[in-house]
C-alpha cells in the first residue's frame, strides 16, 4: 500500500470511517481513561485519518497522530490546533523512534490494510517506551481459525488482509512483548462480527 492510494480518499471519506466505528472509539477511551489518560501520554496514534475522534477526546493530552496520506494529515492541522497535539505525514514502519518514544501507541484499522503485518507490529513496539501501551484494532473481524494472515489486494490496490490472532500472539512474542490480550472485541458491524482488539505492556 501506498501512500498516494491514500490521498485519493477524501476528507469526507475519513470521516465517514468514524461513526459506524463508535463502539470500537468508546471502548478504547474508556481504557484510557480507566488507566488514567495522562499517566499514559505522550500519545501517538498511527493511521490516524482525520483524526475526529481523539484530536478532540485528547485535547489536555500530549497526542501525536501520524498517517501516510497528505490528505488525511492535512485536514487534521486544518481543524486541530491545540498545542499539545501534532501531526506528521509518516508510515510507522519508517518513523524515528530511536530517539522518540511514546507511553501509548494505539492503532484502529490500519493493520487490515498493511503490507507487512510482522514489520508493522515490530514497528510499533519499537515506538513505545519501556512499561508503556500498545493498543491495536483490526475492524475486519476475529478470524479465530486462521493460521496465518491471509493478505489479499484489491481490485484498488489495496491489501485487505484477515489477521490471524494466534500469528500476532506469536510475533508479539518474536518482539520481546510477553504481556499482552489478543480477544474479540466490540461488534461494530453485525456482517463481519467482533472487531480484533489486541492490548500489551511492552517491557
Ligand atoms: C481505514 S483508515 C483508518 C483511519 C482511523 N485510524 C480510523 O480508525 O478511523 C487507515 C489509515 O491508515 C493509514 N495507514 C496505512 N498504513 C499506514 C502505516 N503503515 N503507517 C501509518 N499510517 C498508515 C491510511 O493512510 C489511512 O488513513
Amino acid at each position: 500500500m501506498t501512500a498516494p492510494y491514500w490521498n485519493t480518499r477524501s476528507p469526507s471519506w475519513y470521516h465517514a470511517l468514524v461513526r459506524p466505528r463508535q463502539p470500537v472509539h468508546d471502548a478504547f477511551l474508556q481504557w484510557c481513561t480507566e488507566r488514567g489518560t495522562q499517566a499514559l501520554a505522550p500519545i501517538l496514534d498511527i493511521g490516524c485519518g482525520s483524526s475526529l475522534y481523539y484530536g478532540e477526546s485528547f485535547r489536555d493530552t500530549a497526542y501525536t497522530g501520524i498517517d501516510v496520506s497528505s490528505t488525511a494529515i492535512g485536514d487534521c492541522w486544518s481543524r486541530d490546533s491545540h498545542p499539545f497535539h501534532h501531526y506528521e505525514i509518516a508510515g510507522i514502519e519508517s518513523l524515528d523512534t530511536e530517539h522518540r518514544k511514546w507511553g501509548l501507541v494505539f492503532s484502529h484499522a490500519v493493520v487490515d490494510h498493511v503490507p507487512d503485518i510482522p514489520a508493522f507490529l515490530a514497528a510499533s513496539v519499537r515506538a513505545v517506551r519501556p512499561h508503556g501501551w500498545l493498543y491495536l484494532t483490526a475492524y475486519r473481524g476475529f478470524h479465530d481459525t486462521a493460521q496465518e494472515h491471509v493478505y489479499t489486494m484489491g481490485a484498488d490496490g489495496c491489501w485487505y488482509n484477515d489477521v490471524s490472532p494466534g500469528a500476532l500472539r506469536a510475533q508479539l512474542l518474536e518482539c520481546g512483548v510477553h504481556e499482552f490480550s489478543v480477544e474479540p472485541g466490540p461488534v461494530c458491524d453485525p456482517a463481519i462480527g467482533p472487531e480484533l482488539v489486541c492490548v500489551a505492556r511492552v517491557p
